[in-house]
């Protein structure tokens, strides 16, 4: 384990407390924000030792927002109903995300826990591990710093601020989590109408996160119905993955023949399976239609449903089909232990989609 850092403040006494109802923060202000960073005498933001378990005397970390602690320290800890959405769970276990990510207590991006015991498990983001060793540019695109949560370097918020918290001021206390996020940006850092807090993408939230989802308790990711592999796909949540690694989104070497029939360069995404044939395979998605939260897909509507062909644009491909945004259990951060299928511990998550290849 090398942690680069966790948070020794002891917010359990609200993260369990907090409503999180509408998925908007509320409570005592104190909770969470510090007036002049001094109480008693004593600074409330400082730094902590993760190998002596203790507090580095003397080194202030100032927070902006006047807030007592950064996003990990808030967003670390074991989820349960209604808790804050934690990414980081310092205590996890294999049984934590299971074998497909559908059972424990991980949400819908994964657990950066795994990254770092193995650096491939998802992105190394800064403040919780060190660097990708291996990958020192974004795979697909040229970005070569380290990501970080929020802001330029990372994927939520703002993504013209230099600041983690300053790229999505507002956006907390705003936040409705019970309706459909248009990505529409009333100011550059308010983020309450964009799908959880990344800038211009739409899409409608589980008030749970996703932990313990189903097909008919999910994320709505959007997705677009392309027909040529240029399109940008604004709004959709993989063209915000687009944005580092966009060779796999949009560059040319993604449909042979201009994203309309088979032969494929790299796997299409921002593609609706109604497009091929109904006598395909993926007229069987899942076996019986139903949304599958193990390799899910994305749609161009508003609409929730539990069963996909009902809509049009409700079938589409999105780097979420395969991978979990922040870290899951296995390398490349995919969402089911493709190395190692058909082995005990393996999946094939490819063969909800490819019905015919097993
Ligand atoms: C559960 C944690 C939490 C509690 C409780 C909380 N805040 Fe905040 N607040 C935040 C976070 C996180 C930010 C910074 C990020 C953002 O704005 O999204 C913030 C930002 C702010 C901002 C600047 C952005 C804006 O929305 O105007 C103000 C002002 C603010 N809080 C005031 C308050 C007051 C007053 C209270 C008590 C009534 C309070 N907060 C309670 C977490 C909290
Ligand atoms: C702000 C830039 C940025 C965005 C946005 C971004 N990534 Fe990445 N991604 C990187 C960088 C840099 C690396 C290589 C270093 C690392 O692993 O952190 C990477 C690595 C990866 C890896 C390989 C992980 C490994 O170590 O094997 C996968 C998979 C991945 N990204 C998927 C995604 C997906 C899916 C999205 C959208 C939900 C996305 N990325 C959005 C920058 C980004
Ligand atoms: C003081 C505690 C606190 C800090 C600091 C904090 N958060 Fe949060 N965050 C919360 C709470 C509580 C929620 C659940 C309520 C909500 O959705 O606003 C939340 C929710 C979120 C969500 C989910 C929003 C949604 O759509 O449901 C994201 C994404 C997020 N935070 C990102 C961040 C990032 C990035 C940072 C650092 C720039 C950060 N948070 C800092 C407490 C915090
Ligand atoms: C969410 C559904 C979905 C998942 C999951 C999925 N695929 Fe695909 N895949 C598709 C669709 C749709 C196409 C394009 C079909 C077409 O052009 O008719 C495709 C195309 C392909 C192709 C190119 C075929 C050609 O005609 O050029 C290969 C190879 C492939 N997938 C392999 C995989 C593998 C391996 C996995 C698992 C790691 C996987 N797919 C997971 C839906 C999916
Ligand atoms: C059909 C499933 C599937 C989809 C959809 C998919 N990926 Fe992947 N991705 C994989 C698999 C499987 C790997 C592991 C390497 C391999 O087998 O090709 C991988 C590897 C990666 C890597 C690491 C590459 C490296 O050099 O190690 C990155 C980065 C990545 N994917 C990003 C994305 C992004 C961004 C999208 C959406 C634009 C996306 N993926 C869509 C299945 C998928």
């Amino acid at each position: 384990m090398y942690f680069s850092r966790i948070s020794g403040l002891s917010f359990v006494f609200w993260l369990m407390s907090a409503a999180v109802g509408l998925a908007r923060v509320s409570g005592l202000c104190v909770d969470c924000h510090t007036m002049h960073n001094s109480q008693n005498g004593e600074s409330v933001v400082f730094k902590y030792d993760t190998i002596t378990k203790g507090i580095v005397s003397g080194v202030d970390e100032v927070n902006p927002g006047l807030l007592n602690t950064d996003c990990v320290g808030c967003h670390q800890g074991t989820n349960s109903p209604g808790s804050v959405p934690f990414v980081l769970d310092i205590n996890a276990t294999d049984g934590t995300y299971g074998t497909t990510g559908t059972e424990g207590t991980t949400l819908a991006g994964g657990n950066f826990f795994w990254v770092a015991g193995n650096e491939r498990a998802g992105h190394n983001v800064a403040g919780i591990v060190g660097s990708d060793l291996t990958l020192t540019t974004a795979p697909g695109g040229d970005m070569a710093v380290q990501v970080t949560c929020a802001g330029i370097n990372g994927c939520h918020g703002d993504t013209g601020s230099d600041g983690q918290v300053q790229s999505l001021l507002g956006s907390h206390h705003k936040n409705d989590s019970s309706v459909w996020k248009t990505g529409v940006l009333a100011t550059p850092t308010d983020m309450s109408a964009s799908y959880r807090f990344l800038a211009g993408v739409k899409g409608m939230e589980d008030t749970g996160y996703e932990l313990n989802p189903s097909k008919s308790k999910h994320n709505r990711y959007y997705g677009v119905d392309r027909n040529i592999s240029g399109d940008a796909a604004t709004g959709s949540i993989s063209s915000l993955c687009a944005r580092c690694h966009g060779d796999f989104h949009s560059g040319a070497g993604v449909g042979a023949d201009g994203f309309t029939t088979s032969v494929w360069l790299r796997h299409p995404v921002d593609y609706d399976m109604s497009r091929a044939s109904s006598s395909s395979e993926y007229a069987t998605y899942n076996g019986d239609n139903s949304y599958s939260v193990i390799s899910p897909v994305a749609g161009s509507a508003d609409g929730m449903d539990d069963t996909l062909y009902n809509q049009t644009g409700d079938a589409i491909v999105m780097c979420l089909s395969c991978h979990r945004a922040h870290g899951s259990r296995f390398d490349s951060s995919l969402r089911w232990n493709y190395k190692k299928w058909p082995a005990l511990d393996g999946y094939n998550g490819c063969a909800v989609c490819h019905t015919s290849k097993n």
